[in-house]
């Protein structure tokens, strides 16, 4: 049932990676001008690595050397033996382009699978897709992945919420994936037609591309009757299944070390850090042929743990991103924070906004969120200071809270945009 490499012994894992290391890095300095002076310039030869420690004499890979070598000087293969690109746009800047060859694609298609039977699925599953299809990885890895798995695969792609709705009625797919902020506007379209969402053919949700919380995860559970996992990944790295929860023990998500390898840095320092310690997540692909990355820096925040459920080492859910953090004076805030309390106030829903403004010297912050549906509006204000006196209480930082009526916000079909920061406008 499981694959080979998640039944390795840990030792038997660590002599894999390190062999794989070795060609991976050899192939990067042998085929891409990038690497070849980037590790020329700390002295470094690939046949001089003795164990995984010794990656750290490596510098890092960031999307500033992506962008600077836009669009295909990363690759370390021929652009004939490339069979797919994607890209991300990012919201500054040039995108940053990553591609694949026939092996790096079933690779994927394999850590999806994988990824996929670790939530629960199993072949002969349906399993609707409302990743977005396209340059995004999330859609179309996801759609392999099924594929691989041996599931039949209803490629819906993002948007149209009434469709996606109807469709999950007609076909009954047993395992849907999504933004987790997506599924919450496919809940209230399931409310508005008046259809328990207990009562639909889905039993697996399988979430990720942006950062969710532990209450989110038990307000969608408890609104579908669903288990609802955490999926990770990055364009950069490979796109979606880099990492991913197994059901049975739900702790946090085991990664495919056998083809992506985790260390946690110091983000100022950029020195490494002992598992268990909080940091930047920082990768280094085993297996990628057309593009190999070695100490990628993610900006993503999160700690290294020992296996339980699989010999691969687990991190724990993403709590924010370096350049997410809110400074707001002075005191560092990540919108997931601000989220679980809001998740746990009565009444309130976890549609929010973040807006930050600057109007004299001060940072403001303004939380718009949305009342649940039928909240009385008696208890409105009572909601509204509640979710205020939290944040204040347990982040520390005065901010301004309103309640609006629920399908005020606007919706993403996609990543969700929560914060507007407008103090540099
Ligand atoms: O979001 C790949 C993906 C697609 C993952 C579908 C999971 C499901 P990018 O667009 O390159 O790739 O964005 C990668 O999204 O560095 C994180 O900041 C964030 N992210 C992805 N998964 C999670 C997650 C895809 N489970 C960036 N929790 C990453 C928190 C996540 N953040």
């Amino acid at each position: 049932m499981l694959d080979a490499a998640e039944q390795l012994s840990v030792s038997e894992l660590r002599q894999l990676q390190l062999g794989r290391l070795k060609q991976s890095l050899s192939h990067a300095y042998q085929n891409s001008p990038h690497y070849r002076q980037a590790f020329d310039r700390v002295g470094f030869e690939p046949s001089s690595l003795g164990s995984l420690a010794d990656l750290s004499r490596l510098p890092f890979t960031t999307k500033a050397d992506l962008r600077a070598n836009y669009p295909f000087g990363m690759f370390a293969v021929p652009i004939e033996d490339v069979v797919r690109v994607h890209a991300s746009s990012g919201t500054t800047g040039q995108p940053t382009v990553v591609g694949y060859t026939r092996d790096d694609i079933r690779m994927w298609s394999e850590v999806v699978a994988r990824s996929i039977r670790a939530a629960g699925g199993r072949p002969g599953m349906k399993v609707h897709i409302s990743y977005g299809y396209g340059l995004f990885t999330g859609g179309l890895g996801a759609h392999y992945g099924a594929e691989a798995l041996g599931c039949t695969v209803i490629p819906m792609s993002g948007g149209q919420t009434d469709k996606q709705v109807q469709l999950i009625l007609d076909f009954e797919p047993e395992i849907i994936m999504v933004t987790p902020s997506y599924m919450l506007a496919l809940l209230d379209e399931f409310r508005r037609r008046g259809v328990d969402p207990r009562t639909t053919s889905l039993k697996i949700g399988i979430f990720g591309a942006e950062p969710w919380s532990d209450p989110m995860r038990q307000e969608i559970e408890t609104a579908f009757d669903i288990d609802a996992i955490d999926i990770y990944g990055l364009s950069e790295v490979i796109g979606p299944g880099v990492a991913n929860e197994c059901v049975e023990t739900r702790d946090g998500l085991t990664i495919w070390e056998d083809h992506f390898f985790p260390e946690i840095i110091d983000p100022e320092s950029g020195e490494v850090l002992p598992d268990g310690e909080f940091g930047e997540l920082v990768f280094t692909s085993l297996t990628k042929q057309a593009m190999p990355i070695t100490r990628y820096r993610t900006r993503d925040l999160t700690r290294l743990l020992p296996g339980t459920a699989r010999p691969m080492r687990r991190m724990e859910r993403v709590c924010g991103r370096s350049d997410d953090m809110m400074i707001i004076r002075g005191v560092n805030v990540f919108p997931s924070q601000i989220e679980e309390i809001a998740v746990g106030v009565a009444g309130l829903s976890p549609h929010y906004e973040i807006e930050i403004t600057r109007p004299e010297r001060l940072d403001q912050v303004k939380i718009s969120i949305e009342a649940q549906p039928g909240l009385e509006s008696g208890a409105v204000d009572a909601a509204r200071d509640s979710l205020r006196a939290r944040i204040k209480t347990q982040i520390g930082v005065s901010t301004t809270v309103e309640v609006v009526a629920p399908g005020t916000l606007a919706r993403s079909a996609g990543k969700a945009q929560r914060v507007k920061d407008k103090r540099n406008a």
